[in-house]
């Protein structure tokens, strides 16, 4: 079911249609699509957080299962994670690895129930087709502090498609963020290419950048 459940993600046409898929993906979410497409993104999000010297309280956007939290416990990150996620589906799947510090359902295109407290926000596969758009940046730095790193992944189909390109280079003229520098990863491994040749070569940029 790896080629259909991905399609109708990346082609989901309301965030009603986006919630219900995930509602009856998340069971399989891991042992179909992440292992059969060697999803990579996770790993190297919280690679790159790490790197820059990310530090929590971290909010964990698009939590889904929680493999970016599991990543990032890998590579020694012992700081508070905190998960947002508006399937309740895929929270349940992340409630279940402890991780996470909390646990919120709530839609990132929206203002969040949240307060300023967080030094980092990270995402792995929630900047994508039929998923979140670049009207998610005011929410999230409203709830982070000034100079928290963000490490978000911003898939190539809807860089420029949907403006995340042009809405970074404003937000750093404007002064609301600094140091933007982009990683461009590759999304699937070497599997995916027998599995689904349509996405098997996604590439990412993984944005990281600081609130001012
Ligand atoms: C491809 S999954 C990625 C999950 C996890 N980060 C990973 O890399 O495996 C995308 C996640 O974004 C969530 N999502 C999509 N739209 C959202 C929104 N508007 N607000 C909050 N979460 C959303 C979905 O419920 C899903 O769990």
């Amino acid at each position: 079911m790896t080629k259909p459940d991905l399609t109708a993600a990346l082609t989901s046409p309301s965030a009603d249609a986006t919630l219900r898929l995930y509602r009856d993906w998340a069971a399989s979410y891991e042992t179909g699509f992440v292992a059969e497409m060697q999803y990579r993104l996770p790993g190297h999000v919280a690679a790159a957080f790490v790197a820059a010297g990310g530090r929590g309280p971290v909010l964990d956007v698009g939590a889904g299962t929680g493999l970016l939290a599991e990543n990032l416990r890998a590579l020694g990150f012992t700081d508070e994670i905190d998960g947002l996620d508006f399937s309740p589906e895929m929270l349940e799947r992340a409630a279940e690895k402890r991780l996470y510090h909390a646990l919120f359902r709530a839609d990132v295109t929206q203002s969040l129930p949240l307060t300023r407290r967080y030094n980092g926000v990270t995402s792995s596969g929630t900047f994508t087709a039929g998923h979140v758009g670049p009207e998610a940046f005011g929410p999230l730095l409203a709830v982070a502090n000034p100079g928290a790193q963000f490490a978000l992944s911003i898939n190539e189909r809807v860089w420029t498609a949907q403006g995340f390109d042009w809405v970074l280079a404003d937000l750093q003229q404007q002064g609301r963020i600094a140091d933007l520098q982009l990683i461009e990863v590759q999304v699937y491994g070497e599997a995916a290419q027998r599995l689904d040749a349509e996405h098997a070569n996604d590439h990412a940029q993984v944005a990281l950048f600081r609130a001012v």
